[in-house]
């Protein structure tokens, strides 16, 4: 039997842990699926968006890999901390898969950037998202009118969204109740998304881009001016050359920047060529405005300051340029990258292969990439784990790592236990007249659990 533990249930922990359960070369592969929260599928139940149910309901998928009688979920688990550091891990098990994520924020680098009303996305979607690291967030937009969303990928075009939302949209999600009602209570009318770069730069896919324009009740805004292109792609034979996604996007940004719509309940502008300065206080000492510089195109892709600066006004700002990968104490951790050092998935140690260290995911690639671009990726990792089962399977396996874990101070949720949470949810959901509702904090998290 060869025991492996994958760390973080995301959508790279369980497609790990599927491949090395259903392959055939190396028979009796056991695998506990460890992460440190009570519930599983990592970004998928804590990031994508709420009101994208169809994108969530591949959790369906997830949880079928998960029931697997050779798979075994043991959420709670903190990998890394005093309880359970990696070297004991690595003594539990034949093999340690880490597929922890990306989970922290980009800063900015602006004066101002601290200032109340100032977050980061990463705050923002943990909070509509019911992260329980984040049950003591609260954001008050009852005094909001106009918000900024700084950064052009796929997440500034969600947290826009959201913004934007009516109350009628956002009440069959399963939004915990704190956040729907104050975004219930937002008296946001006006968001800008601000890109530093040019139209056909964004990040954001066309889907996600073209969904904005059919929000109800909401505008959206381009301003033609702004949508021209790097000189490098200003005649119609380059602009043919621009990436598909770039070209699609461009199609529905200049059919917008044609329209002139009228003033809706709420608006939504995008704005490109500007890049962030500073943000600005009133005088209550909170964020007023964002100073942006514009941008001009560089001929290379990039883009130079001109000197002309702008003022948005925004008592919300929200900085939305990407997500970071975190150190795990005793692993190695390449700070440029934010990444796990690697070899075709074999952690690298000191540059050599640690045999029965691996990674997949966010924490292995850097924070891009959709659901489905963790399966290759795991895949790949799975197939240098499996090359290396033989020299794995030389030592014995111990007694079962949950005794262990248990000695050692931690309470892991185990399957049933995260069935209960679902059920939790379900009846909270059902005593506030909404489908199932998410249990936003700790305490709440592993009393349903234990239940
Ligand atoms: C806001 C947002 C919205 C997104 N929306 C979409 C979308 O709509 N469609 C789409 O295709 N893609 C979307 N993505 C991208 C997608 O979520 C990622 O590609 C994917 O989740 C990355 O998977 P992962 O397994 O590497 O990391 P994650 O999903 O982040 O999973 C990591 C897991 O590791 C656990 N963990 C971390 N540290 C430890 C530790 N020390 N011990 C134990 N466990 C630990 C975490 O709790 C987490 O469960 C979105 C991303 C973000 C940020
Ligand atoms: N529905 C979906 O499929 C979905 C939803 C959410 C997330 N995701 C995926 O999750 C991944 C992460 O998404 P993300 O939006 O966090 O990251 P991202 O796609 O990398 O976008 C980051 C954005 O921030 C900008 N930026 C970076 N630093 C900046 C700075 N200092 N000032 C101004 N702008 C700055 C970038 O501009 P430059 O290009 O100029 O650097 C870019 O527009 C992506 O792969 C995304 O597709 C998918």
């Amino acid at each position: 039997m060869l025991r492996v533990a994958v760390v973080g249930s995301g959508p790279s922990g369980v497609y790990a842990a599927q491949t090395l359960v259903q392959q055939r070369e190396v028979p009796g592969v056991r695998v506990d699926v460890l992460d440190r929260l009570p519930a599983p599928y990592g970004l998928v139940r804590y990031g994508v968006a709420p009101d994208h149910e169809k994108i969530k309901s591949l959790t369906g998928s997830l949880r079928s890999v998960l029931e697997d009688e050779r798979i075994r979920f043991l959420g709670n688990v903190e990998v890394g901390g005093p309880a359970l550091p990696v070297t004991r891990l690595r003594e539990l098990y034949h093999a340690v898969v880490y597929c922890v994520g990306a989970a922290e924020d980009r800063h900015l680098g602006v004066p101002g950037e601290e200032l109340p009303g100032v977050h980061s996305a990463t705050a923002f979607v943990s909070w509509y998202s019911g992260h329980p690291d984040a049950a003591d967030a609260a954001f008050d937009l009852s005094g909001v009118t106009s918000a900024v969303v700084i950064g052009a990928g796929n997440v500034a075009v969600d947290v826009t969204r959201i913004l934007a939302r009516g109350v009628p949209e956002l009440t069959p999600t399963d939004m915990p109740q704190a956040a729907l009602g104050a975004l219930a209570a937002s008296g946001v009318r006006a968001v800008s998304m601000v890109a530093r770069r040019g139209p056909s730069q964004g990040k954001f896919t066309t889907k996600e881009l073209r969904e904005l324009g059919t929000l109800p009740g909401v505008g959206v805004r381009v301003r033609p001016a702004e949508l021209a292109l790097d000189p490098a792609y200003a005649d119609p034979g380059a602009a043919a050359a621009l990436p598909a996604v770039a070209r699609r996007n461009l199609e529905v940004l200049r059919a917008w920047g044609a329209a002139d719509p009228d003033p809706a309940e709420r608006d939504i502008t995008l704005r490109f060529y500007l890049r962030p300065v500073e943000v600005l206080a009133g005088p209550d000492g909170s964020a007023a405005a964002v100073r942006f510089e514009r941008t001009a195109p560089d001929g290379r892709g990039g883009v130079g300051g001109t000197g002309v600066y702008e003022d948005v006004e925004a008592r919300l700002v929200l900085r939305s340029v990407g997500y970071r990968g975190v150190p795990l104490p005793g692993l190695p951790f390449d700070p440029t990258t934010g990444t796990v050092p690697h070899a075709a998935g074999r952690v690298l140690r000191a540059g050599r292969a640690s045999v029965g260290e691996y990674v997949a995911g966010w924490i292995k690639r850097g924070p891009t990439g959709v659901i489905g671009t963790n399966r290759p990726c795991a895949k790949e990792t799975a197939s240098s784990l499996l090359q290396d089962a033989g020299a794995l399977a030389r030592r014995e396996p111990g007694p079962d790592p949950l005794d262990t874990m248990r000695a050692a101070g931690l309470r892991p949720v185990l399957w049933p236990g995260w069935l209960a949470i679902e059920t939790a949810e379900a009846d909270l959901g059902r005593s506030l007249g909404r489908r199932s509702v998410k249990i936003p904090d700790w305490a709440g998290l592993l009393g349903a659990a234990g239940s």
